[in-house]
């Protein structure tokens, strides 16, 4: 595979034989340029659960007209107005936010903060594993619980978990990469309960692609002054991956030990396209109305081929494999779609699954012929 990370040396040795072979071979001259590889022109990705329809046109421009912006740091205005501006939205003051490179970075900093020095860390087993990952990289414990039958968070076993040195308690909601849904009250109870004890982290990244309800985020929590991080992100719904915004909310003494641990600042062009996602009240339920669609295309799809699969609330779903199909992902590499981030490399035995991401309406649309005949085979 071509290294695509050209030195800088390589690069001034290629340019400086191309002149060279030019003054030599004028005819070279009229040639096609070398062809660059094309960042961003490739497979329909349905790996990394991003929006495939990208941002709402409000962040495109703001996109477009923060270029200049893209030679300076944030300023701390701009930081200030996004603040104040997701305070206002959650019922929360500034104080209460910490601004993010991706909510990747609330995870990390979470787990540098309550794993430091031994500490232990309570989460479901199969889940987002960066936080566990990180802190156990650092020294931390994690205690991993597993998932109830349907998948579930089994919030009764995690609560046990829960002794006197842990510091820290993750519930991601809905749950990647199983995308299952906690029952809003159930969760709530856990909270309320846990957080006396521990602080308890809920990441929020796919909550916008469910139907709201009244306390279906736990932000609220936040708001009643317990111990409790919220995770979200700009990466997911509002199609902003490549923008790295994300963002806590937490009680101020909180936001600013993480702000400590933060490794790096925000990035102003993203910041600008966040602030504009805001803005465009239609653009969530509209993303979330056609990733519905496009859920029910699919899931039709392995019903009638009689896959099983977990409930997902999220924009991909997992899907259980039998051992003959856990070359699944290579199968779609002929049709332009990448279904793992390496769809020649089979799924290991011990996962025997396939996190799907759900793209738009019409890549779904060409996709399920091609799986209904792949899973029927
Ligand atoms: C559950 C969950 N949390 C957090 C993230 C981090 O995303 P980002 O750093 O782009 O906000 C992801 C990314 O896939 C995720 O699935």
């Amino acid at each position: 595979m071509p290294d695509f990370v050209a030195t800088r040396r390589a690069l001034l040795t290629g340019a400086a034989a191309t002149t060279a072979s030019l003054a030599l071979n004028p005819r070279l001259a009229l040639a096609a340029p070398p062809s660059r590889p094309r960042i961003g022109a490739d497979p329909v990705r349905l790996f990394s659960n991003e929006n495939r329809y990208g941002p709402c046109e409000g962040a495109q421009r703001a996109i477009r007209e923060s270029q200049s912006l893209s030679s300076r740091y944030a300023s701390l205005d701009t930081l200030n107005a996004m603040k104040q501006r997701i305070a206002d939205l959650e019922g929360l003051t500034p104080e209460h936010v910490l601004l993010t490179s991706g909510s990747i970075e609330v995870l990390t900093c979470a787990a540098a903060e309550y794993a430091a020095g031994g500490g232990r860390i309570v989460c479901a087993k199969t889940t987002y594993d960066v936080l566990p990952v990180y802190a156990e990289r650092i020294g931390g414990k994690v205690h991993r619980v597993p998932l109830d039958e349907n998948q579930v968070h089994d919030l009764a076993a995690m609560e046990a978990a829960v002794d006197a040195d842990t510091r820290l308690v993750l519930v991601c909601n809905p749950n990647n990469p199983t995308g299952t849904l906690l029952d809003s009250a159930r969760l709530r109870a856990f909270c309320e309960s846990v957080s006396a004890r521990s602080t308890v982290l809920v990441d929020e990244a796919y909550l916008h692609y469910v139907e709201p309800a009244p306390g279906l985020s736990m932000v609220d929590l936040v708001r009643a002054g317990r111990n409790v991080i919220i995770s979200r992100t700009f990466s997911k719904i509002y199609g902003l991956a490549g923008m790295r915004i994300g963002y806590a909310l937490a009680q101020p003494a909180v936001v600013k030990r993480l702000l400590e641990l933060r490794m790096g600042l925000i990035n102003s062009t993203g910041l600008a396209a966040a602030y504009a996602s805001l803005e465009d009240q239609a653009f969530v339920p509209r993303m979330r109305k056609l990733n519905a669609e496009s859920r029910k295309i699919i899931t039709a799809v392995l019903d009638e081929t009689g896959m099983k699969y977990a409930a997902g609330h999220g924009n991909f779903l997992w899907i259980a494999l039998r051992a003959d199909q856990l070359d699944l992902p290579a199968r779609f590499i002929p049709h332009g779609f990448s279904l793992t981030t390496v769809p020649t490399r089979p799924i290991p035995a011990d996962v025997s699954a396939l996190r799907l991401t759900l793209g738009t309406v019409e890549e779904m649309r060409t996709l399920a012929p091609l799986l209904r005949a792949s899973l029927k085979a």
